[in-house]
């Protein structure tokens, strides 16, 4: 039997990307290059086959996927000859896709969501559905006390309140329907205790938070070499410029301070200190979703001499991003069926800010990501 992918915020550039990804590699007409489940060491028979995913989601806009395919393809974030293959197929996953409804409370909103998760996997006759979120980011929502709480949080939501931001509620929606969660993004996503009580309850695992596919993977690669060589690094301060769907949202104040915040995170957590500096995101239209990141390190050495690297990271955003989506499915959905349940740490290699208290440092991170796969065979 398939594996549902439920991807919330379906008709954007990861979310087409991961489809026609995953279309073009069932169709045999690409390579799994940059899928981490397809490393010799990883692959197996514990994983669904990326052929055996099947496609739906939600969006909020209705641009049809075949002409954000499109798009994409004359941009060169996927092959054109690729989109023109697999139109057949993308104008089937397009029936899979259903509008957020809009205008009811937040409960009627989640079950409305939930009902649609609940329809795409009887339809289908799916074995199980994993929801990834690849929706806009979010300014990070004021504490309350229902987020810490089930049963407040759900006599909040019966009452006719709006405690939860959208990612929560999409969070809630799934698991409400028995569906993993998987947040690629870094909004809050399933990251309130109260939701960590919903998935246990229904014996439902999940994962987050943000993708990790340019300046934060390389530095989680370099500030473990500056930690282990027990250099001092001064000050890391980095520059991204980006254009696209997600370059233009995280211009805004609130999101570009979340999606900083993750970036910066590595480098307390494996230096053991804060660096001076910051991360900043820009939007440039032109560049569209292709992406330079410039870093400086200013570190000290043996008797306190000065030295200084830099890098500059040029990447395709969705082309890093897509394949790190199937993976997290494919991943998400054996540790259901193996019967996990609560948080996937060991999926930190996938994330700039993962859950719970894992190592930072990329290598530690894939020798727990192979002990995982390992133990799901
Ligand atoms: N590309 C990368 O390398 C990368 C890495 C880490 C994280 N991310 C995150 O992935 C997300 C997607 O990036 P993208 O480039 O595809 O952005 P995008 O703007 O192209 O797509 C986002 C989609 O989400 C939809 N959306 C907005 N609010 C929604 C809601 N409440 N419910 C359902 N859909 C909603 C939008 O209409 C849009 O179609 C962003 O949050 C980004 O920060 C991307």
């Amino acid at each position: 039997m398939s594996t549902g992918v439920w991807l919330v915020g379906a008709r954007g550039s990861v979310a087409t990307t991961s489809m026609v990804g995953a279309l073009a590699l069932r169709a045999g007409l690409a390579e799994p290059i940059g899928c981490v489940t397809e490393h010799p060491d990883l692959r197996g028979s514990a994983l669904p086959p990326i052929a055996d995913l099947v496609f739906g989601g939600h969006d909020v806009v209705t641009t049809c996927l075949a002409k954000k395919a499109e798009t994409l393809g004359e941009a060169g974030v996927v092959p054109a000859r690729l989109v023109a293959a697999v139109a057949d197929d993308l104008a089937a996953v397009e029936e899979n896709i259903r509008t957020v409804p809009a205008g009811g409370t937040q409960a009627e909103t989640a079950a409305a969501l939930a009902a649609d998760i609940t329809a795409f996997r009887e339809r289908l006759g799916l074995e199980r559905v994993v929801v990834v979120n690849v929706s806009t980011t979010e300014s990070l929502p004021e504490p309350r006390p229902a987020h810490g709480d089930l049963d407040l949080l759900e006599s909040e939501l019966a009452g006719g309140g709006s405690p939860l931001p959208a990612s929560s509620l999409a969070a809630y929606a799934a698991f409400t329907a028995g569906a993993s969660y998987v947040d690629f993004t870094p909004s809050t996503g399933a990251r309130l205790p109260a939701l960590d009580t919903l998935a246990r309850r229904g014996g439902l695992p999940y994962g987050g938070h943000d993708g990790k596919t340019g300046e934060t993977l390389v530095k989680s690669v370099l500030a473990p070499m500056f930690a282990h060589r027990n250099l001092a690094v001064r000050s890391w301060s980095g520059l991204n410029l980006l254009g696209g769907g997600d370059g233009a949202n995280l211009a805004a104040p609130g999101p570009n301070a979340a999606k900083s915040a993750s970036k910066q995170r590595v480098l307390a957590e494996t230096l053991g200190y804060e660096p001076e500096g910051n991360t900043r995101i820009e939007y440039v239209d032109d560049l569209g979703d292709f992406k330079t990141a410039w870093d400086l390190v200013s570190f000290a050495g043996f008797l306190g001499v000065r030295m200084r690297m830099e890098f500059s990271w040029h990447g395709c955003d969705s082309a890093l991003a897509a394949p790190l989506v199937l993976d997290l499915a494919r991943l998400t959905s054996a540790a259901h069926r193996a019967g996990r349940q609560g948080p996937l740490t060991e999926l930190a290699f996938f994330f700039k800010d993962p859950i719970g208290d894992v190592p930072h440092g990329l290598a530690e991170q894939w020798t727990l990501l192979r002990e995982f796969v390992a133990g799901l065979a």
